[in-house]
């Protein structure tokens, strides 16, 4: 028997789905860990805990199935996060995750006193809260001590990467997200270094995702229940790892992720970024690129008006919508938002609500808004050059196709669902095999393994008239900006 892994590292938990050579998950295991909120708008973890909980699952897995088959593993890693280790290895604090927002000044100072120009011209994309470069520029303005003991500077799933491997690696889907990586280059920005006070010395070797860092050390062989023949492919980031387990990696397909936050993704065979950088441009998993617009509260917004205002968790609401389209706009800004607006400020608005109007009216403008607000991204999009003959779609929010449905009439486009739903693990899967030999390269495995299940077709009518409600949309949040 031949197995693969893959791990997926995510914020709450880690999950470990074990797969045969033909990509059938045969099982998988799962520990979460806290996440610790120390103050307003920090998040941090504890990489050891990452360690210790990924091990938890190697045995949990190893009760079953004989460890040593596997021939190779990967990651799919929560991206942007900032892991340090002194000169012993040791975790000098606690990870700084991506949904950590202390960073303003420093974001503040990245984009107006740098510029965004220049950022773009060293990365390809803006300062966020959330990217690396902020976090880093913060250890060293608060923490001088923490930042002088400075040895190694990672990324979430190059820290498990590194403990089994033993090797200091990287690769360049997630190192996209850092903001100190120069995504048209493939290299890190020196400019970028300078102004992060940051040798090159302390940053990882960078691979492509597909790529074969080492073997698993021999001396955890026992620990980890794997061969030191197992082969440690480094993986990527989540949203590439995600689109990789959706077929999505060539130029003209995009996946939309209707999950708690919502992404719009789009693969582009050659470099191209948004001159404004609106959405982000990064590596994909492929060593192309892709275009990514990230909406905040997607699937967040809808369960906040399911469970917190209509108190019920009966979704099945949503399969008794009205047909009609009406005047009622919602504005998913409930966490402020990302892309392509970029304003931690922005707020949630409800407007035109009149006596006639039921909650199932209410609740269709949600998903509505929810949609638009991934329109607006795919929107940017096609200003940027993307044309998209279909959309793949994932994540919570494909439960109901009612929702499906409002997605592909708002997007004017076919939206197609595929036949698995482990899209995570089944991407890390594929760069482990990949890194393995058994397929080519990801393309080749990816349409080995991956097959659409449903199609969802636009009504164009209603596409006509959700373009002129989409303008409305626009226009409230621009009427309402801070
Ligand atoms: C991607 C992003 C999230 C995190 C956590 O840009 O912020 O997907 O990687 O999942």
């Amino acid at each position: 028997m031949k197995y693969y892994l893959g791990i997926d590292l995510g914020t709450s938990s880690i999950k470990l789905s074990l797969a045969d050579e033909k990509g059938n998950i045969l099982d998988s295991a799962s520990k979460d860990y806290p996440l610790y909120l120390p103050k307003v708008n920090w998040s941090e973890q504890d990489p050891n805990l990452w360690y210790q909980a990924m091990l938890i699952c190697f045995d949990k897995l190893n009760e079953k199935h004989n460890l040593k088959d596997v021939c190779s593993l990967s990651f799919s890693g929560q991206m942007h996060g900032l892991v340090i280790l002194d000169e012993n290895d040791n975790v000098i604090r606690n990870a700084i995750l991506w949904n950590d927002s202390r960073t303003t000044k420093q974001v503040d100072y990245l984009n107006n006193v740098i510029g965004k120009d220049n950022l773009i011209k060293y990365t390809s994309n803006i300062a966020l809260c959330g990217f690396t470069a902020p976090k880093v520029l913060w250890v060293y303005e608060n923490e001088k001590d923490n930042f002088d003991k400075i040895k190694k500077i990672m990324l979430p799933k190059d820290y498990l990467a590194y403990k089994l491997s033993g090797n200091f690696a990287s690769d360049v889907s997630d190192l996209s997200g850092t903001l100190y990586f120069d995504v048209k280059n493939n290299d890190y920005s020196d400019d970028m270094l300078k102004i992060l006070h940051i040798n090159r010395n302390m940053l990882p070797k960078i691979y492509n995702s597909y790529d074969v860092v080492g073997t698993l050390k021999e001396d955890l062989e026992e620990l980890t229940h794997l061969s030191k023949n197992c082969k440690i492919v480094i993986g990527g980031g989540d949203q590439a790892i995600g689109a990789t387990g959706t077929n999505t990696l060539v130029e003209k397909e995009i996946s939309i992720s209707l999950g708690t936050s919502g992404v719009v993704f789009a693969p582009v065979d050659s470099y191209r970024y948004d001159k404004l950088g609106r959405v982000h441009c990064f590596r994909h998993t492929t060593g192309k690129f892709h275009l990514m617009g990230c909406t905040l509260a997607a699937m967040g917004s809808l369960k906040w008006y399911m469970e917190d205002i209509l108190q019920t968790k009966d979704y099945s609401l949503i399969d008794q919508l009205p047909d009609e389209i009406s005047d009622i706009l919602f504005l998913p800004y409930l966490m402020g938002e990302r892309s392509p607006i970029n304003d931690p400020d922005a707020s949630g608005y409800l407007t035109n609500l009149k006596l006639s109007h039921s909650r199932l009216d209410i609740l269709k403008a949600v998903i509505e808004g929810i949609c638009f607000s991934l329109y607006h991204n795919y929107k940017v999009m096609v200003e940027d050059g993307i044309i998209a003959n279909s959309a793949r779609v994932i994540g919570g929010g494909t439960k109901s196709k009612n929702t499906i449905q409002i997605l592909a009439d708002i997007f004017g486009i076919k939206i197609k669902t595929i036949n698995s739903s482990d899209g995570g693990a089944l991407g890390a899967i594929i760069c482990a095999m990949v890194g393995d030999g058994l397929y080519k390269d990801v393309t080749a495995a990816a349409s080995a393994l991956i097959k659409d299940k449903e199609i969802f077709y636009p009504n164009l009518d209603k596409h006509l008239q959700y373009e002129e409600k989409f303008n409305k949309y626009l226009n409230l949040y621009l009427r309402n900006k801070n």
